[in-house]
């Protein structure tokens, strides 16, 4: 492996934007490959197979390509596909994304918490597992069925609608919200206005830290001084998505 290599970074669509965003701040001078599985979305209904067939063909890709980490900035993909892949190619650094529960243990135990994820982040085996470990006794599971959808699509009606009719019953009584899915920071402010001042989590700066720890601990930080380049690649090769990922990536304030 070889420091100027690139990171490949995938997600189900341009949801991942709000991991890529959190690792640029702590390694901005890496290439990165985001690749945006915009043929295959959404994740968050498809069965545990599909995902891992899935997930299998974009790391193939990468290492393909002699990318010299790889990070799942999908919750449904971590949740269901990692395990399995980093046994299949335990030579590869793969790193993957988590609903930051751990962190409202942590910080904010005492406070009523909602955790937002797709149906298949909140059915998998890794979810339930971190649930009972950080159980605070104030938590309620919401599974987002369509949501993760509705965002990469960007219309702004539908999500206010949506967030409306599956939101409303929660506004008053939640502190703290995990945004269990890549796609939830991209709408934070319309969480915000049904359920009013709450406290977001997210699990992209943990996943940023692991990640730059590893490179470090492996000597594979990229020392040159000068900024690295993000190709996007969308595997319906959508403009459209192309430019809203680089339209996200110069706005988006995490
Ligand atoms: N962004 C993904 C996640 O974090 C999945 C969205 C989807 O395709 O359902 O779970």
């Amino acid at each position: 492996m070889n420091k100027r290599e690139s990171i490949g970074i995938f997600d189900s669509g341009i949801g991942g934007v709000t991991v890529l965003k959190e690792i640029l701040k702590i390694l901005p001078n890496e290439n990165y490959i985001y690749y945006s599985d915009s043929k295959n979305n959404p994740y968050g209904d498809k069965t545990d197979k599909e995902i891992i067939n899935i997930c299998d063909k974009i790391v193939k890709k990468f290492i393909e390509q002699k990318c010299k980490a790889i990070v799942i900035a999908c919750n449904t993909a971590s949740a269901k596909a990692a395990k399995i892949l980093r046994t299949r190619y335990p030579e590869e650094i793969i790193i993957a994304i988590e609903p930051a529960y751990k962190m409202v243990h942590d910080y904010e135990y005492e406070k009523e918490t909602l955790i937002m994820a797709t149906k298949g982040t909140i059915e998998s085996e890794k979810f339930y597992k971190l649930y009972k470990k950080y159980d605070n006794h104030k938590t309620q599971i919401l599974a987002c069925k369509g949501l993760a959808d509705i965002i990469e699509e960007g219309n702004k009606e539908k999500i206010q609608i949506y967030l409306q009719r599956n939101l409303s019953k929660y506004g008053g009584t939640i502190k703290n919200v995990v945004l269990g899915c890549t796609h939830y920071p991209l709408i934070k402010k319309e969480i915000q206005e049904v359920l009013g001042n709450v406290k977001f989590f997210n699990g992209a700066n943990s996943l940023a830290k692991h990640l730059k720890d590893i490179l470090k601990e492996k000597n594979l930080i990229n020392d040159s001084e000068k900024n690295g380049k993000i190709n996007f690649i969308d595997s319906s090769n959508s403009q459209y998505k192309k430019q809203r990922f680089y339209k996200y990536l110069e706005k988006l304030v995490i």
